[in-house]
C-alpha cells in the first residue's frame, strides 16, 4: 500500500455523470431491496475487473490499483456471496485468490516480492480467512485450503516480528529496500491482529491467541493506540518509535475493532476484551459525521489517494461482523450502518451506467470520483445491512467450518525474508527453478544497488 499516489488521484477524478437522478432504490428495511441494490453495485465494481479476460493474469486489478486493493475486492465478493446468497462472482474470486496464493501458500507470489508489504499481503490473507469463516466454495483438493492460505500468511508474518527495534511490532515493507522498512505502522500490525484472532476463534490453537494478545499490547504500548482507543497511522522505528503520525483512518479503526471482538467471543465473553471492543466501537464516532461514514482525507486540501478511497469499505465490512461477534455492540452498530447506507446510495447516480458511486457520501449525491474504492465502499456499507440473515460465523472449534488447514504452510521467503527463496513443488517445475533462481538473485542485486546509490 502507497501512502500517496497524486497521479492516479488525478486520472480518477472523472467528472462525468453528474446530475443525473438517483437510480439505485434502497430500503434498509428489506432485504430484497438491499440484494437488489447490492446486486447493482457489485456489478459496477466488477465491472473494473479484467483478470478473467484472455491473456491477463487472473487477481489483478488494471493501473491504477495495487495488488493488495485486488486481494480486498475479492473479500468484498466473498462477503457479497455470503449476504446476498447470489454466485455470480464465486468462480471469478475463487480463481483469483487461489491463482495469487503462490507456491509457498502466503500470498507471496514472485511478480509482488519487489513491492509487496505485510498490509498488501494482510489483506488477501483476510480475504482467505473470511472464506473459510463463511464456507465460501472450496478450492478443488488439489490446492491449499483457504484456511492454509490464511495460516500461511499468519506464518510468514509471525516470523518477520522484528524485536530488534521498538520492542517488537512488524515494519510495514517486507523488503529492505522498500521506501518504509523503517516504518511500524497500524495496518500492517493490524492485519496481523486481526488475523491472529480470527485463526485463534477458528482453530482454538493458542498459539494464535498468544500472537494477537502480544500484537495488540505491542500497539497499544508503543502508543499507537491511545487510551481512549484512537488509533494513530504509524511511527518510525528511527527514533525509537517515539514519534507518531497522529492521522487517522477508518480501516485502522475497523481492524482492531473486529481483532477485539473475535478475541472477546473466543475468550467467551472476557471483560478485557469486551473492554477493547466496545472503547474502539466508540472511538469510531470520529467517522460518523451528519449520521453518515466519513474518512477525514475527504476533508483536507489534497483529498484521499486511490487506496485511501476504498477505506470506508473495510470499516463497514468489520463492523458488521463485529456485530455478529460481539452481540452486545449489535444495536449500537446496526443503526449506524442502516444511516450510512441510505446516505451513501445516494452518491452512485454518476458514470456511464448512471449507478456508478462517487466517493463522499455527505454530498448527497455523485461527486464525481470513480473508482473501486467509491464502488466496494457503498457495497460493503449496503450489505452490511444483511448480517442478520447470514448462515453464521463458522469454526472447526464448533465443527461447522471444514476449511483445510496447513498449520506449516507459508515458506519460501520465512527463514530469510530478503532471499526471496521460492521453493517450486513439481517436478514439471524444476526444469524452471534455474532460471527463477537466476532472475531472483538478480531481483536481489538490482535491490541492494539501489539503496547504496541513494
Ligand atoms: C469475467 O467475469 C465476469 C463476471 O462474472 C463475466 O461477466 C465475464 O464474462 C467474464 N469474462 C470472461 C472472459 O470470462
Ligand atoms: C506473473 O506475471 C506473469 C507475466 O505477466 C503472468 O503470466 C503470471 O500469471 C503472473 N503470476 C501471478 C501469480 O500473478
Ligand atoms: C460469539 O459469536 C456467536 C455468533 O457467531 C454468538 O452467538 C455468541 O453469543 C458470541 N459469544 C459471546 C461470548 O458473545
Ligand atoms: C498451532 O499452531 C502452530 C502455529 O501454526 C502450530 O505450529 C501448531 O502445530 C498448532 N497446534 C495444533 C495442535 O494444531
Amino acid at each position: 500500500m502507497k501512502l500517496s499516489s497524486p497521479i492516479s488521484g488525478a486520472i480518477f477524478c472523472i467528472l462525468a455523470g453528474q446530475g443525473v437522478d438517483a437510480t439505485i432504490a434502497l430500503d434498509v428495511k428489506s432485504s430484497s431491496s438491499i440484494r437488489q441494490a447490492a446486486s447493482t453495485l457489485a456489478y459496477d465494481m466488477v465491472r473494473y475487473y479484467t483478470g478473467n479476460n484472455t491473456g491477463d493474469v487472473p487477481g489483478n486489478l488494471p493501473s491504477p490499483y495495487y495488488w493488495w486493493e485486488a486481494g480486498a475486492m475479492f473479500g468484498a465478493l466473498v462477503n457479497y456471496w455470503y449476504l446476498t446468497g447470489d454466485t455470480s462472482y464465486n468462480n471469478i474470486t475463487q480463481q483469483a485468490m487461489l491463482h495469487q496464493a503462490s507456491s509457498s501458500e502466503d500470498f507471496m507470489p514472485l511478480n509482488q516480492t519487489t513491492t509487496e508489504g505485510n498490509d498488501d499481503q494482510g489483506f488477501w490473507g483476510m480475504t482467505a480467512m473470511r472464506a473459510a469463516e463463511t464456507k465460501f466454495q472450496d478450492p478443488p483438493s488439489t490446492e491449499p485450503g483457504w484456511l492454509a492460505l490464511a495460516q500461511g500468511v499468519f506464518n510468514t508474518q509471525a516470523e518477520r516480528w522484528d524485536n530488534q527495534t521498538c520492542d517488537g511490532g512488524l515494519r510495514w515493507q517486507i523488503f529492505t529496500w522498500n521506501k518504509g522498512y523503517n516504518y511500524k505502522n497500524s495496518i500492517s500490525n493490524g492485519c496481523f491482529f486481526n488475523l491472529a484472532a480470527r485463526l485463534a476463534l477458528y482453530t482454538g490453537n493458542s498459539t494464535y491467541s498468544d500472537w494477537a494478545v502480544k500484537a495488540f499490547d505491542w500497539v497499544y504500548n508503543v502508543g499507537l493506540i491511545s487510551p481512549d482507543f484512537q488509533v494513530f497511522d504509524g511511527t518510525q522505528n528511527t527514533d525509537n518509535c517515539t514519534a507518531k503520525d497522529r492521522t487517522r483512518w477508518t480501516y485502522n479503526a475497523g481492524v482492531y475493532l473486529l481483532g477485539s471482538a473475535a478475541m472477546y467471543n473466543h475468550t467467551n465473553g472476557s471483560a478485557l476484551w469486551r473492554d477493547r471492543t466496545m472503547g474502539l466501537l466508540n472511538a469510531t464516532d470520529v467517522f460518523f459525521v451528519n449520521d453518515t461514514m466519513y474518512e477525514p482525507c475527504e476533508g483536507g486540501p489534497k483529498g484521499c489517494n486511490v487506496d485511501q478511497r476504498s477505506f470506508k469499505a473495510y470499516l463497514s465490512r468489520w463492523m458488521a461482523d463485529t456485530a455478529v461477534l460481539a452481540p452486545f455492540t449489535h444495536d449500537i452498530i446496526m443503526p449506524k450502518l442502516a444511516n450510512a447506507a441510505k446516505a451513501a446510495i445516494k452518491v452512485c447516480n454518476g458514470g456511464d451506467t448512471g449507478t456508478q458511486c462517487g466517493q463522499r457520501w455527505s454530498t448527497g449525491a455523485f461527486d464525481g470520483s470513480l473508482g473501486v474504492g467509491e464502488q466496494m465502499s457503498v457495497l460493503e456499507v449496503v450489505q452490511g445491512n444483511l448480517i442478520d440473515e447470514a448462515s453464521g460465523w463458522v469454526s472447526a472449534v464448533q465443527g461447522t467450518g471444514t476449511s483445510v488447514g496447513n498449520p506449516n504452510a507459508g515458506g519460501g521467503d520465512r527463514r530469510n525474508p530478503n532471499g526471496l527463496v521460492i521453493t517450486l513443488p513439481t517436478a514439471a517445475d524444476k526444469a524452471g527453478a534455474g532460471i527463477l533462481t537466476a532472475l531472483i538473485l538478480a531481483g536481489v542485486v538490482v535491490g541492494t544497488v539501489f539503496m547504496i546509490l541513494p
